[in-house]
């Protein structure tokens, strides 16, 4: 199966993220940039407002890919709106696709991102992923914003992560299999 990352990330989690995932599969990744520079306070307005921000484009042709892999943080219970940016633009060319983040970690959240990346791409995702800030840290700095918020992945924390990453990758690599039955028949 031929998959791509495609991932964003502002403050680098989402970025060691996919570097992860990248040396397991050695597929291709594909960063979103955004046109404009982002200050950190915007990201709120983003969601607040519903916006979509601007992001580079540089013609890469999604339809070649089995999979997409995307990877990116959740801000305010919501899917990065950069993400949001580009799955809008791009939806009729996403063959297949899961989504796997680095976030703070909440109970809730994990249906409504499911329900929103379905909405924006207009199917819905084989697998998604939360990887929780919350499991790397003591009890008592656990779902306090001013520890959660401002930590910073480091490769060590992935070996707490490996058991969810990889059966991440094992449910996709069994999404596929409809798709190639299907092509045989046509
Ligand atoms: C303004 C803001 C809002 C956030 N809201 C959430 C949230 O609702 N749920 C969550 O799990 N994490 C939330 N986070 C945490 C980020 O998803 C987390 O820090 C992520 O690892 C950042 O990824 P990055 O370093 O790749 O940009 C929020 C972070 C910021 C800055």
């Amino acid at each position: 199966m031929k998959t791509l990352i495609t991932y964003f990330s502002f403050s680098g989690n989402n970025e060691l993220l996919t570097n992860d995932i990248q040396k397991r599969l050695h597929c291709e990744t594909f960063q979103i940039v955004e046109s404009k520079k982002r200050k950190g306070f915007t990201i709120l307005l983003d969601v607040l407002f519903s916006r979509t921000p601007g992001i580079q484009r540089d013609g890469k042709d999604l339809k070649q890919y089995d999979h997409i892999i995307f990877i990116a943080p959740i801000w305010a219970g919501k899917i990065a709106t950069p993400l949001k940016s580009f799955l809008l633009l791009e939806k009729e060319n996403i063959r297949g696709y899961s989504f796997i983040t680095a976030c703070s970690g909440s109970k809730a959240q994990k249906d409504k991102i499911q329900n929103e990346l379905t909405r924006l791409a207009g199917k819905s995702p084989a697998m998604v992923t939360e990887l929780w800030i919350n499991d790397l840290l003591p009890a008592h700095k656990k779902n306090k914003i001013k520890y959660v918020t401002p930590y910073r992945l480091q490769p060590k924390d992935f070996a707490v992560f490996a058991d969810k990453i990889e059966k991440h990758l094992e449910a996709i690599s069994k999404s596929i299999v409809p798709t190639l039955i299907n092509v045989k028949e046509q």
